[in-house]
């Protein structure tokens, strides 16, 4: 038993709090839960290790490479500074850290990103009105940024199965695999590039740009052979990639009981499983070891009206959005493609609803599964501590001291 899961159980265990201070009276409980505390267990918990055995649920398996990129600890070390390296931006004041650091589960904890011109990290960062000299002001990305956290595993199946060169990435899905999707971000004007240069010679000048830094000559050398000429665009991808592949997390107590620890979830934590898996039906959007299906979906959420473009209209213009993980959820609000809800509980109160809350999206555009549950005030508690369970806080959250350009580390978020 590791460190985490071993302090979730001891919080979790309900003799702990005699310990504080009584010490006569913790002898008695601790005789008491001695001797009782099998039979209880077995009256309070009435089959419901029986019952999700049968559900046949699957924990995380390792991760996978695509064919062309198997990891290597020199590719990691060349993509985790490129990941923290504002030199990545054409203004030099963002990273990829910028919106997807580990003191934010990966994200950043807005409900719309801040790319260019912004100051500060999470939910505290703001955007400047001043600053860069931009052509004009830079609108705020208008999604919301998805953890990176387990994003190795985009577009698993229900069964476990998943293919790393067609992972599915974004909201809308747009773009397949890590390696293709961090070559989008540094062209987008209000996520990285600003005024800088054009779009269409983004990773001319990127490199351009690398290819003058010594060390990252050197660790791109290291990585990939051929000195000088290995600094390209698709090398640059492939290090991103085996970064990305490392920040995984496949630890949370839901991974542990289904692991053969039956007591890494609370009784509470059960009912909500059951519930998600069968009255609520969560789970036929939600399913796999990624408890997501990888498909898209109408709901109607609200529009955000920070957002600049308005109305976001999703994949097919249809308003479709993908259904996102629920892993490390805790740690990634505000939900949803624009960040509108901002609780996990608000979360299951709209899909306890099922009704849209988006002018835009009539009844019937809206997915045949979402649909009202009704749902109990409990019965929703019951769910969010389920969902709370989907969480393993052990993951990479080291911060490099410097990176090679000699830029901020992370960008503009002090
Ligand atoms: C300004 C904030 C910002 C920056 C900088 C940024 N991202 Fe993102 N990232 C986002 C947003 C917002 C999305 C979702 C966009 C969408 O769905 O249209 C996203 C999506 C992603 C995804 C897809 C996750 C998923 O499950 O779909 C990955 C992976 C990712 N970013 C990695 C990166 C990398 C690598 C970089 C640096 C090259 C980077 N991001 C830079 C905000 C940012
Ligand atoms: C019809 C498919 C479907 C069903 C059924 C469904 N969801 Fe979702 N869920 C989605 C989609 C799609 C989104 C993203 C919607 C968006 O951004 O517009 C989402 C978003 C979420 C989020 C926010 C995650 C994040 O990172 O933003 C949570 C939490 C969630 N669902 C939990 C649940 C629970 C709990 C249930 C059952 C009570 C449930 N869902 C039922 C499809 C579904």
């Amino acid at each position: 038993m590791n460190q985490k899961s071993f302090f979730l159980k001891r919080q979790n265990e309900p003799g702990k709090i005699f310990f504080k201070g009584f010490p006569g009276f913790c002898l008695v409980a601790f005789l008491a839960m001695f001797f009782l505390f099998p039979s209880c267990k077995k009256d309070d918990d009435p089959g419901a290790d029986e019952l999700i055995a049968a559900l046949g649920l699957e924990a995380l398996p390792t991760v996978s490479d695509p064919a062309d990129n198997a990891a290597t600890q020199a590719k990691v070390a060349l993509g985790r500074p490129l990941f923290w390296d504002p030199i990545i931006g054409g203004e030099k004041d963002v990273a990829c850290a910028t919106c997807h650091h580990p003191n934010h589960g990966y994200s950043d904890g807005l409900d719309l990103a801040i790319g260019v011109n912004g100051t500060g990290l999470g939910p505290a960062r703001t955007e400047n009105t001043g600053g860069l000299s931009l052509s004009k002001l830079i609108d705020r990305v208008p999604r919301n940024s998805p953890s990176v956290l387990n994003a190795a595993y985009n577009g698993m199946t229900s069964l476990g199965s998943y293919s790393p060169e067609n992972a599915l990435m974004f909201w809308d899905g747009r773009m397949k695999s890590l390696e293709s999707q961090c070559q989008g971000p540094p062209t987008s004007r209000s996520e990285m590039r600003g005024d800088a240069y054009p779009e269409a010679v983004t990773f001319d000048s990127v490199v351009a740009r690398l290819a003058a830094i010594p060390e990252y000559v050197s660790l791109f050398d290291a990585a990939f052979g051929g000195g000088a000429a290995a600094v390209t665009t698709a090398n640059y991808a492939k290090a991103i990639g085996a970064f990305e592949r490392t920040i995984v997390t496949d630890n949370s107590p839901y991974d542990q009981y289904l692991n053969g620890d039956k007591n890494a979830l609370t009784e509470r934590q059960k009912k909500g499983l059951l519930l998600f898996f069968g009255k609520a039906n969560c789970t036929n959007c939600h399913n796999g070891p990624m408890l997501s299906d990888f498909n898209f979906h109408a709901l109607g959420v609200p529009d955000n009206p920070a957002n600049p473009n308005v109305t976001d209209d999703g994949k097919d213009h249809l308003y479709l959005f993908r259904t996102p993980t629920l892993r490390n959820a805790t740690l990634t609000g505000p939900y949803m493609h624009n960040g509108m809800l901002s609780t996990l509980r608000e979360v299951v109160e709209f899909e306890n609803n099922g009704v849209s809350k988006n002018p835009n999206v009539l009844s019937g555009m809206v997915d045949l599964n979402f649909k009202p549950l009704g749902l109990t005030s409990d019965e929703i508690d019951d769910i969010v501590l389920f969902l709370e369970s989907l969480t393993d806080n052990d993951f990479d959250k080291s911060i490099p001291a410097s990176v090679p350009s000699g830029l901020e580390v992370g960008g503009n978020i002090h």
